[in-house]
């Protein structure tokens, strides 16, 4: 099966990119599937216009991707603009997509309602992301709960291209695990860079941030309901379930307070992040090294992309 997802180099990585996207890559990649993963810097320039900003941001996060358990050997790893060719693909998929469709896209209202400059890029943004999804034949997309409405659109997309010029294109599905839709933030909303309420990946600010998660008034002697709780729900992803259902009986009888939850989320959050950290300090003294794993990413993806556009552009008429 094959499988694809992208990540913006829009800033640094969180807790939510993590869990919400990186981790179920890491995961199918262990379980031997056929793994493209990308930086998709593409659609970071709808946010950054900066061009160093942009190279050091498409870097990071490819550094991110290795240090958190992404095999090359395994995964082919590229930066979306090594694959020109689906710009190519977004316009003939652009010249099939309703207005409406993408008036309808919640994350260009959220973009809007967060002051972004309405761009035509920001507007096209699911077209683009439909061409990176269809010009590498994906099956299964994992993302997180907020791109669902997006893997509709290529999925409507690429029937369209389907019923106007012939079976081309596979209907992909996304992959959504349920228990990492939707990561809480340091606030209780959802994790996002948008909402100044992330985590990142290896945040030298990590323990004034978890002990600032926002909670409830109940004193340290009540009882409390885990579930719901963004402490809880934030330690699920990084203790094992014996932790999870002992911290969940200890709120439960009392006498446990959210300081000593948020202690034990730090301590579960360096367990896990600690060595991805020091692979993360090892890769980053090689840069060679990284350029050569990207070019090499880029060959195989730009070959994959290549065989599917020459389909696409004999049933298109070119
Ligand atoms: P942000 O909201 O911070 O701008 P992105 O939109 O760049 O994050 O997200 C990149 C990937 O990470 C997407 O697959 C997205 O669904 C996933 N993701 C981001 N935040 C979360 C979250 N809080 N919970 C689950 N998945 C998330
Ligand atoms: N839109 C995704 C996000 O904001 C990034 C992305 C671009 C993507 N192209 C993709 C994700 C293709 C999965 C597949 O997070």
């Amino acid at each position: 099966m094959r499988v694809l997802t992208g990540i913006q180099p829009s800033g640094t990585l969180h807790w939510g990119n993590y869990f919400g996207a990186m981790k179920s890559m890491f995961d199918l990649q262990a379980k031997g599937e056929d793994m493209f993963m990308f930086i998709a810097n593409f659609h970071a320039m709808t946010t950054v216009r900066d061009g160093a900003t942009l190279r050091k941001a498409t870097r990071d996060v490819a550094l991110d991707y290795l240090a958190c358990g992404l095999d090359p050997a395994k995964t082919t790893v590229y930066r979306q603009s090594d694959v020109p060719e689906v710009q190519e693909l977004a316009w003939y998929l652009s010249c099939l997509t309703p207005m409406g469709l993408l008036e309808r896209c919640h994350s260009y209202k959220d973009k809007m309602a967060h002051g972004f400059e309405a761009t035509h890029g920001l507007f096209a943004y699911p077209v683009l992301m439909a061409a990176d999804i269809l010009i590498m034949n994906s099956d299964l997309v994992p993302v997180g709960k907020d791109q669902k409405q997006h893997l509709e659109v290529t999925r409507d997309l690429a029937q369209k291209f389907n019923n106007a010029y012939g079976e081309i294109f596979k209907l992909p599905d996304a992959y959504i695990p349920e228990t990492v839709a939707t990561i809480p933030g340091t606030d209780g909303q959802k994790m996002s860079k948008s909402y100044h309420n992330t985590i990142e990946l290896f945040d030298p600010s990590v323990k004034k941030k978890v002990m600032a998660i926002v909670t409830d008034s109940k004193t340290m002697e009540e009882p409390k309901e885990p579930e719901g709780n963004s402490i809880y729900e934030l330690y699920k992803l990084f203790a094992t379930p014996e932790e999870v259902a002992e911290m969940a009986a200890s709120f439960r009888a009392g006498n446990y307070g959210y300081g000593h939850a948020k202690k034990a989320l730090l301590a579960a959050y360096h367990r896990m992040f600690d060595p991805f950290k020091a692979r993360r300090d090892e890769l980053e003294k090689d840069s060679d090294a990284l350029e050569d794993i990207l070019r090499e990413g880029a060959k195989k993806a730009r070959a994959a992309a290549a065989a599917q556009m020459e389909k696409v552009r004999r049933a298109v008429g070119l």
